[in-house]
């Protein structure tokens, strides 16, 4: 038999690789088909709010009315259909559709500066990652700088700081700033996804969705000379193209805003250059590139 203080030091070290991994909450052994645990749900509560016909109490399969958002509702909110989507203060999860999309977008339009792009996401309730992280990661720099960077969704340190890029990737990314002469004055950093989703999972694509008309407001806003994607999930987003980080990094393309062409770049990651540090020289390239297009422009 074990020493229960061994096996206390063995659970202790278990949870402390889960918290390092970005772990922040437990669901459960089992996997549960939340879909169908939905429709029980609904079709329960349809059975506790109509008479029981002879058809459901017979075990028929009961039919669910289709949901009709009311016209001057431009989210739709449904009860929580699984514990993922609980919001820890108990409101209702949001339920991605192409409706919010339009919301988001039409808000992202109406926002005339950055303040209010701020205000509207603090506001917006569209995006069920804002229940899970605690602060929204909206921007950190210059807003007046020639150079953006936009990463994907921001991680633990960000979400305890409200500021994008400032755990390790982010001190690689200063450093990285540092050697072309720059720093956080003179550049201005968001991500695609303001929210830092569970674990540090990879956002899904509604979510990116929905996220996406406001970062395209936000590079609107700020209208940089020079846009650097760090990492394929953002240029993929905002730009559309297919090919992976290694194919498109280091080549200039451009990104369209009402008025003119940005000129815009994909490099490697910060997080993947700290886990293949080799390519770190493919990164040197990069910058020297950003510089001189800086220098040039
Ligand atoms: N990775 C990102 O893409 N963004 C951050 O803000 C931090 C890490």
């Amino acid at each position: 038999m074990q020493n229960p203080q061994h096996e206390l030091r063995e659970l202790e070290s278990l949870l402390a690789f889960y918290r390092d991994a970005g772990v922040d909450c437990f669901l459960g052994d089992a996997p549960v088909d939340w879909q169908e645990h939905t429709r029980r749900q609904a079709a329960d509560r349809q059975l506790q709010s109509t008479p029981a016909s002879p058809s459901a109490a017979a075990g028929e399969p009961v039919s669910i009315p289709a949901h009709n958002p009311p016209a001057a509702a431009p989210l739709r909110q449904q009860a929580p259909a699984s514990p993922a989507q609980v919001a820890p203060q108990g409101q209702p999860a949001v339920i991605p559709d192409r409706e919010i999309i339009a919301s988001a977008r039409d808000l992202a339009a109406s926002a005339a500066t950055l303040d209010d792009l701020r205000a509207c996401l603090e506001a917006f309730d569209g995006c069920n990652l804002k229940l899970t992280a605690k602060k929204l990661v909206f921007s950190d720099g210059n807003p007046q700088a020639r150079l953006m960077f936009v990463g994907e969704a921001p991680g633990r340190d960000e979400d305890l700081q409200g500021k994008p890029f400032v755990g390790r990737s982010g001190q690689l990314l200063d450093r990285m700033l540092a050697a072309i002469g720059l720093d956080r004055s003179s550049t201005y950093i968001a991500n695609v996804v303001p929210w830092r989703p569970p674990g540090n999972r990879t956002p899904t694509p509604q979510e990116t969705e929905i996220c996406k008309p406001f970062i395209k407001r936000q590079i609107e806003l700020v209208n940089p000379d020079v846009l650097v994607f760090l990492g394929a999930a953002s240029a993929k987003n905002l730009l559309g193209v297919q090919d992976g980080i290694r194919k498109m990094r280091g080549r200039w393309m451009s990104y369209p805003v009402a008025q003119r062409e940005i000129a815009a770049i994909a490099t490697y990651h910060p997080a993947y250059l700290l886990r293949s540090p080799l390519e770190k020289r493919l990164s040197w390239r990069d910058f020297l590139s950003i510089r001189s297009r800086l220098s040039s422009q």
